[in-house]
Parts: structure tokens; sequence; C-alpha cells
């Protein structure tokens, strides 16, 4: 990525300042000042926001930091259910309306708090009707609809620890995932609809838990009608599941520090990683940060359009959201279908005031042309948000002036699945920086740095670290300590975040891209080393290396190349005989876009692609100008 630095822009600073009144208006309203009151006292900081929300009893001490574990709100008890749900019901929010949501044919369910409460108590109470308790993982493999967030809170409320998979992964990811979680029980539903297509979902999970010995019953919410018929023995309706259990389910008391959910995201060697993240800290952090960015106001309707599979969706569509009081839209709905004007006119019916999406989907919208925005009314919009990847400034100045009509606000958001919460951007009412996105979240320290940890001089490409550790941070990689560690000792002291960045003469931070071996692919982020491995399990592959290939639509774009065994021939049947199998194995959306065959790859001594040089080449540029700043 280091290529696509552009010096220009760094000192040519050039800003965009939105109406006073957000500024005067906002939950937060003078960032210098909170960010100084932050530094003074770090976890008198922490404690004030935690102190907002529910705990069953308190905590002995902020943070017990011993490098590189942290453990926060110490020996504190709590459920971030108690603080999503019963924390509403029990005041002026019980008929606040939660959910509503929205399928592609127009169909509508909304729930308030009430309603919610009432349905997450009694579907956790037939988790525990069968075995279901305290640490036990439970796999959810669903579509974008209400039950899918009911599971994720029934787990939670019982303490059972839910590894949600995104519903776009294919058997083997899903398999993967079972297994490395030990998952006793997947939730999913029998089909998910896209673009008018059903798919398959409960056929998958079927195929997926033939290997997968610690499976011992899956529930399947039946959605088509006539309804499938169900494998006896192991699969359970959601519906009959509930039937005649109580309608009272207390939430468990949780140590802030028990695991909440497991959830992978692509590594830069060898399989995905199982991101831990704990009960307490990741409650406070994804609810001050809900609060404080989006600035989320009593009379919000709040859209985040990420699939709850992401982090995005953990954090920012369920528990950010909701234990901050929000009414959330979500829907098992696409930008461009059944046309391009689609997301415009659930905005406007709707009367959406927040609005979060990808860049890749702004990028997708500018291409799609100002004509389908144009023939709605968006004034209902108030806040427009932008996560996954870097938001080019051409990007940046068509979201805010056709989307956000040179008005809103856009908070672009810079975090990670093992952050938990959002840690860098410009808070609504600062004047924001296109192409930046801008500095640390108070309770954050940023810093950009040279292998060696020292900082590098403003306008000098290096490593984003973050000093400190705060609340919602990743606990481990789940049975794999070493893969943990790594992120804080390769460069001692700090969280080295795998981005290379660059901050401006005015402190805001430009974020490049990943420094690793990950493509980030329409906001997808995907381990060359996946699909490496998965071309090399097709019979006819002896080595693949796959790199990322800049697109002007999806960031990048997946590029392998294939070494055939001795015998094979390349050929379009071959090309894409192996584009299907990686469908098969990963999903749609790690398959290449182009794969070419070569005779041989460029290796280090050790044996390990060099990826750069393969980048290089395909850059046309010389790969010694990348080498410093490449693992
Ligand atoms: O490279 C950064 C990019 O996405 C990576 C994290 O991916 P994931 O764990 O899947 O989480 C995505 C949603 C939080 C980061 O290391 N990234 C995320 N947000 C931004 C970004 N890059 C630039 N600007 C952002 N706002």
């Amino acid at each position: 990525m280091a290529d696509q630095f552009d010096v220009k822009l760094v000192e040519e600073a050039k800003y965009y300042t939105p109406p006073p009144e957000y500024r005067k208006n906002a939950n937060m309203k003078d960032y210098e000042a909170t960010y100084q009151e932050f530094l003074k006292d770090p976890e008198a900081f922490w404690a004030s926001i935690a102190k907002e929300l529910h705990w069953f009893s308190p905590w002995d001490k902020v943070l017990e930091w011993n490098y590189p574990y942290a453990k926060w709100f110490v020996n504190a008890k709590t459920n971030i259910t108690y603080n999503c749900l019963d924390r509403h019901v029990f005041n002026h929010r019980r008929h606040k309306v939660a959910v509503i949501w929205r399928g592609e044919k127009g169909e509508e369910c909304i729930y308030t708090y009430q309603m919610l409460y009432r349905n997450v108590m009694r579907f956790a109470n037939g988790l525990k009707k069968l075995g279901i308790g305290k640490g036990d993982r439970v796999c959810i493999y669903m579509p974008m609809i209400p039950e899918q967030l009911i599971a994720m809170l029934a787990c939670a409320r019982i303490g059972a620890v839910h590894s949600v998979v995104f519903g776009g992964f294919g058997v083997t990811a899903l398999n993967y995932r079972i297994n490395d979680t030990g998952s006793k029980l997947v939730i999913t539903a029998d089909v998910g609809i896209r673009r008018g297509k059903s798919i398959p979902l409960k056929t998958l999970v079927e195929d997926a838990i033939i290997n997968a010995p610690t499976v011992e019953k899956v529930v399947v919410l039946r959605r088509d009608e006539p309804k499938v018929e169900l494998l006896a023995g192991i699969e359970v309706d959601y519906h009959e599941l509930m039937e005649g259990v109580d309608a009272e389910c207390k939430a468990e008391v949780m140590d802030s520090e028990d695991p909440l959910f497991i959830l992978y995201t692509s590594g830069s060697t060898g399989a995905p990683k199982g991101v831990l993240h704990t009960c307490g800290g990741y409650m406070v952090g994804t609810y001050y940060t809900s609060k404080v960015v989006f600035d989320l106001k009593e009379d919000d309707l709040y859209w985040c359009t990420a699939d709850v599979g992401w982090v995005t969706g953990h954090s920012y569509i369920l528990y950010g959201p909701l234990a901050a009081g929000a009414t959330v839209f979500i829907g098992e709905v696409v930008p461009d279908y059944p046309d391009a004007g689609n997301f415009w006119k659930l905005i406007e019916e709707l009367g959406i005031t927040i609005f979060y999406t990808a860049p890749t989907a702004i990028r997708m919208f500018m291409k799609m042309g100002e004509q389908w925005p144009d023939k709605y009314n968006l004034s209902s919009l108030r806040i427009l948000g932008s996560v996954g990847e870097p938001l080019n400034p051409e990007a940046f100045e068509w979201y805010y002036k056709v989307i956000g009509k040179n008005r809103c606000p856009i908070v672009d958001t810079w975090w990670q699945t093992e952050t938990g919460m959002q840690m860098i951007t410009t808070m609504v009412g600062e004047k924001m920086r296109p192409g930046f996105a801008g500095k640390g979240i108070p309770g954050v320290i940023p810093e950009v740095v040279d292998k060696s940890g020292k900082e590098v001089k403003s306008g000098t490409l290096g490593f984003l670290t973050i000093k400190n550790p705060w609340p919602a941070m990743f606990r481990a990689i789940y049975k794999n300590d070493e893969r943990y560690r790594k992120y804080w000792q390769t460069i001692p002291d700090v969280y080295t975040v795998g981005d290379l960045a660059v901050r401006g003469h005015d402190g805001y931070i430009m974020i490049l891209g990943r420094a690793d071996d990950i493509i980030i692919v329409a906001g997808h982020n995907i381990g060359t080393a996946e699909v490496e491995s998965a071309l090399v399990s097709h019979h006819s592959v002896a080595e693949a290396a796959v790199i990322g290939k800049a697109d002007q639509m999806k960031g990048n774009l997946i590029k392998a190349f294939v070494i055939l065994k001795l015998g094979q021939k390349p050929s379009d049947k071959l090309l894409h005989d192996l584009m299907y199998h990686v469908r098969m194995t990963l999903g749609p959306i790690a398959v290449p876009a182009e794969i070419e065959f070569v005779d041989k790859l460029p290796k280090t001594r050790s044996g390990k692609i060099m990826r750069r040089v393969l980048k290089a080449k395909e850059l046309g540029i010389d790969p010694g100008d990348i080498s410093t700043l490449e693992e």
C-alpha cells in the first residue's frame, strides 16, 4: 500500500467544517478538553463512563495491566444484556423502538425494547433447555434478521459465548470456526435472501457439521413455506424451542473478564484468528463510542449497513447502540436491488438520521450516479459514518456533498476486530480533513512509529500503533497465546495494528492500509494465507501466492499466482475450476479476480514467498521501494 502514499495530500491541508450547531449540541462538546481530561487520569476517565452503566457489583480496580495482558473493571459483575435491555425496560425506554427490520420485498418487523427483552429471555430459556450454559460456545450462522440479534443476546444473557459466522462464508470456513471454538450448538435459518435469491444456509450447516464432533444440536429458524423438513434427533425448530418455556430469564451474573464472544478475523499467516472479547470492558467501550462518535440522541434512527457477522455489526448494530438505548434499523437488503436507489429510498421512508457504511459502498454509489440519491429526500440525515478501509478524498467529498448536502459531519472511524471499539475519528462538530480518519478518540493514544517504536516525524510513513490498553481491547486469540502476544511484542510495549499510516502537521492521521498480508476486498478482510491454502487444496495445484491488486471500486482485488503440479496444463477450464473451488471452500468473497499460471515464485532463503515482489512486479515498480516497511 506504500505505493498509494500521496505526499501532496499530507502537505495541502483542506478542511470541511460542519455547521456550528453540531458542536454546540454534541454529546462530546470539546474534543481537546476531553482528551486532556483523559490524559490527566485515564483510569478515572474510564471509570466515569463505566458508571453510566449498570453493574451487579462494582470493580476493585479499573485496570490491571500485566503487559501484554489486561483486566478491566477487575472483579466487577455485570451482564451486557442487562444494559442493552433491562436498563431500558425499567425506565422511560420500555416502549421505545429498539429494532426496525426490513426485508427485500418491503416486509417489516418492529421490536420495542420490551418486545426484544421478552423474546431474548424466551430464547435464552430455550437454549437452557438444550443444555447450553455459561461458557459453552454457540455458533450463529444466520441472515440479517432480528432473530440473529435475539440469538446473540440470548447467548450473552446466559453467559454462553457466541461465535457468529458471516452468512457469506462457505462450508469449510464454517466448519473451521465450529471446530476451533468447539461449539455445542449451531443456530441457523433455512434460507437467507439476497437479490431475490435464496441461500440455503441450513444445507451448508449440514455439510459443515459432518466433521464437527462437538455439535449436539442445530436450531433452525424456518422462514420458507412449506416448512423444510428437520433432521430428527439433531435439528430443532426455532419457535418450537420456545414453546412452554418460562417468560423470565434473569441475566447471568458475569465477571467483567468472562468471555462474551469469539469472532474470527483473517491472519497474515496460517488459519483465521479467533478474536476473544470479554463482557465488561467491551460493553463500556462500545457504549461510550456509540454515544460520542455517532452523537446518538434519543430520537435518532440509526442505520449501520454492515452485516452482524462482522465486528462492525457486533459493536455498532447490536451491543453499543442498544446499550446506549438507540433505535436501530437493520435490513436484509442490498444497495442495488431492486434498483440502485434502494438505500436512499429506505432513508427517506424511514427517516434515518445516522448512516454508517463502508468506503467500498460509497465508491459503488458514486459509480451508479447522483441521479439515484437525488430522487429521494435525504434531509432526515444528520450524521454520516464510514468504516472498514481508507475513505479516499474523492469518496469523502462525494459523500459529503451528494448524500450529506454539505451539512452532515462524516465520522471516518478507524478500528479493528481486535480493538472492539472505534479508536480514531474526527468527532462530530470538529473540522474534517478528507483522506484522514482523524485523531485518537479520548481514551486512545495512537502513534505512528518506525520499526523500533520511535515516533516518526509528521508527513513520514510509519506503522500505526496504540500506546495504552483500552477497555474494549481483545483479551486473547482463542487457544493461541503466541499469536496474541505477537500483537504486543512486534514493537515492544505497544499494540501493533498492522496498518501503515502518516500523521499530518495538524495531528490528523491518514491510514494507508495493511502492512502485512491481509487484503481488504470491498471492505472484507481476507488473509492471503487462507486463499493460498484453499488453492493448494485443489488436486492440480502445487503452490500458490496471493496478492492484493488496487481496484477503483473494491479497494483491492485478489490476484493469485499458481504453480501447477507436474502433468497439469493451464486452461480456461482449470482456471474456472479453481475459482469455483475457492468459492466452495471459503465463500464468494474470497474468489480471486485473476489467476495467473506461473512456473516459479519469488522466495526468501527460508522458502517464504515474497508477496511484495509479486506486488511490485504487478505495479511495475521496484520492489526495494517498499521492502523496508513490509514484514
Ligand atoms: O486496515 C484497517 C482497515 O480495516 C482493518 C481492520 O479490519 P477488521 O478487523 O475486519 O475490522 C473492520 C471494521 C472495524 C484495519 O486494520 N480499516 C478499518 N477502518 C478503517 C480502516 N482503514 C482506514 N480507515 C478506516 N476508517
